[in-house]
């Protein structure tokens, strides 16, 4: 008999779960025994596999946060004070802060509706003279439109930095998401599709820049004690390196059972009325950091009181990514006029859809959220 059949509340579902085995503990261990737990081989091996399983051998520098990799990616990309770089507003805040650290503006352009990513006639109506870059975000693992931003930025001579912190293994037209702009950088943070506990993976597309980002990472340092820039200590560790390549084992696995959950979910809610599923553009090729739903037409507060009902009545965890517009925040406090990107931020919402769910959890799922859409909560 069931725990829900014998009465009992059943177990939450949670909206992520990091996956950890014995073989990423056999591998910190390994490290920890070695006595060299600082960067070092572990690192380097992570950083040449993590290249070729994701972006085609492109040379990557791992960090100790996506953020930090963001930052000295961009620092090594040139971009500083004066700058101004294009993001979506609709993001994590590490995005823009990326480009607020190096000096630089971010500058909030809207989305696509469909895909949530940055939209390039957003974009190509917020460039001005002082425009470096553009940097868009692959959001929830769905790729934004690179033919049309890479267009865009060639015809106007500008740089593309790319924000794939949650799209591991994602593609564009064919072309793995990380290869399109001069940086672009993989959060390897706990909930993400793969994770080395914290760290950044950043993908550079020429020597001169990975060596910029290597010598930033490491206090500016060509050899010990030979500082040629002023540098960070945002290097990643040889104990993490180690759980990262364990796990970059297993990303692809662990993304394709993403992807069937993603379809088991849009094949249950596709009659719930109120609820859009994410639609997949034709030249995507969706990861599911994030499977999220929109309730159409909602306000932020019946939003809110869904999940909470999902979470109280049916033990259905689930997220809101984003509820606040990163322009509205206190750090940037702009008043604009984003339409996409409010009604995203007030209709979100992400449902499980991580590789531990089982057949019986993803009904729950879409039975919880039949249930309380449907009941107008
Ligand atoms: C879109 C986006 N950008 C940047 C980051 C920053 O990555 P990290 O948390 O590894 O510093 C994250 C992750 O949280 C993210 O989701």
């Amino acid at each position: 008999m069931t725990a829900a059949a014998a009465g009992a509340t059943p177990a939450l579902i949670p909206a992520a779960r990091p996956l950890i085995g014995d073989d990423e503990r056999a591998a910190v261990d390994a490290v920890m025994r070695s006595g060299m737990i600082a960067q070092g081989p572990e690192v380097a091996a992570f950083e040449r596999e993590f290249a070729d399983a994701v972006v085609g051998g492109r040379e990557c520098v791992a960090t100790n946060s996506g953020t930090s990799g963001l930052h000295l990616g961009l620092l090594a990309a040139g971009i500083g004070p004066g700058d101004e770089v294009i993001v979506p507003s609709f993001t994590f805040a590490a995005t823009a802060n990326a480009v607020a650290l190096t000096g630089a503006t971010p500058v909030f352009a809207d989305i696509d509706p469909g895909s949530f990513c940055l939209s390039a006639a957003a974009a190509e109506a917020a460039i001005s003279e002082r425009t470096r870059a553009i940097m868009p975000v692959h959001l929830y693992g769905h790729p934004a439109d690179m033919t049309a931003l890479s267009a865009l930025a060639q015809a106007r001579g500008l740089q593309i930095l790319e924000d794939a912190a949650q799209a591991h293994l994602a593609s564009w037209d064919g072309a793995p998401v990380g290869t399109f702009g001069s940086i672009a950088m993989f959060s390897l943070y706990p909930t993400k599709n793969m994770t080395s506990g914290e760290g950044g993976m950043t993908s550079c597309a020429t020597p001169e820049i990975a060596r910029t980002v290597r010598l930033l990472r490491n206090q500016g340092m060509e050899r010990q004690y030979a500082n040629s820039l002023v540098g960070f200590n945002n290097r990643m560790t040889d104990i993490h390196a180690a759980i990262g390549r364990v796990q970059l084992t297993k990303v692809a696995g662990w993304t394709e059972t993403r992807r069937r959950n993603a379809a088991t979910l849009d094949a249950g809610l596709a009659g719930v009325a109120g609820v859009v599923t994410p639609p997949v553009a034709a030249a995507a090729t969706h990861v599911y950091h994030q499977y999220t739903i929109r309730l159409d037409g909602a306000t932020a507060k019946a939003r809110d009181e869904v999940v909470t009902a999902l979470r109280e009545e049916h033990q259905v965890g689930s997220g809101v990514y984003y509820p606040t517009p990163v322009h509205r925040l206190e750090t940037f406090a702009l008043d604009l006029d984003l339409p996409e990107t409010e009604r995203a931020a007030r209709e979100v919402i992400s449902l499980p859809v991580h590789p531990s769910l089982s057949e019986s959890d993803l009904e729950r799922v879409v039975s919880a959220v039949s249930a309380v859409v449907g009941a107008g909560a």
